[in-house]
């Protein structure tokens, strides 16, 4: 149960270096746009995030105020890509106010769930 456990925070991970990795390449490359790679990366993430939330291959209490409060980010983050590729779609490019803050909070989320026990 631990292996199977660390395993499916090693896809976690996967998913926050995807979406996190999909967006550093457009924020450096100066084309601030978001991608389809960073919705399924937010997907991994949900996905194993929430099998993640359920106690079992465990030896500590888990933090639901932590898990809470990275969901509403994770949520926050999807509105944001949703909104972003829609207005990409109509405009050609995106806002800043709309890219930047998918990268900072996906930084956000990895630092919650590291720095906070
Ligand atoms: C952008 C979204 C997310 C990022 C970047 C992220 C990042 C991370 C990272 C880096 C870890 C490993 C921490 C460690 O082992 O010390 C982790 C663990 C975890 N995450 Fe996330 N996460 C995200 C979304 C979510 C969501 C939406 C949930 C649940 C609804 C969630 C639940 C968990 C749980 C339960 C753990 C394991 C905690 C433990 O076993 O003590 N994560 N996350």
């Amino acid at each position: 149960m631990e292996i199977l456990r660390s395993v499916v925070v090693l896809v976690h991970l996967v998913g926050f270096a995807i979406l996190f990795g999909a967006w550093v390449v457009e924020a450096v490359s100066r084309r601030a746009r978001v991608t389809s790679l960073m919705n399924y990366a937010l997907l991994i993430s949900l996905v194993t995030g929430l099998a993640l939330s359920a106690p079992w291959g465990l030896d500590h209490d888990l933090n639901y105020a932590k898990i809470g409060i990275k969901l509403v980010v994770l949520i926050i983050i999807g509105a944001l890509l949703g909104i972003g590729s829609a207005r990409q779609k109509r405009n050609g490019s995106l806002s800043p106010a709309i890219f930047w803050p998918i990268g900072i909070l996906a930084l956000l989320n990895a630092g919650l769930a590291v720095i906070w026990h």
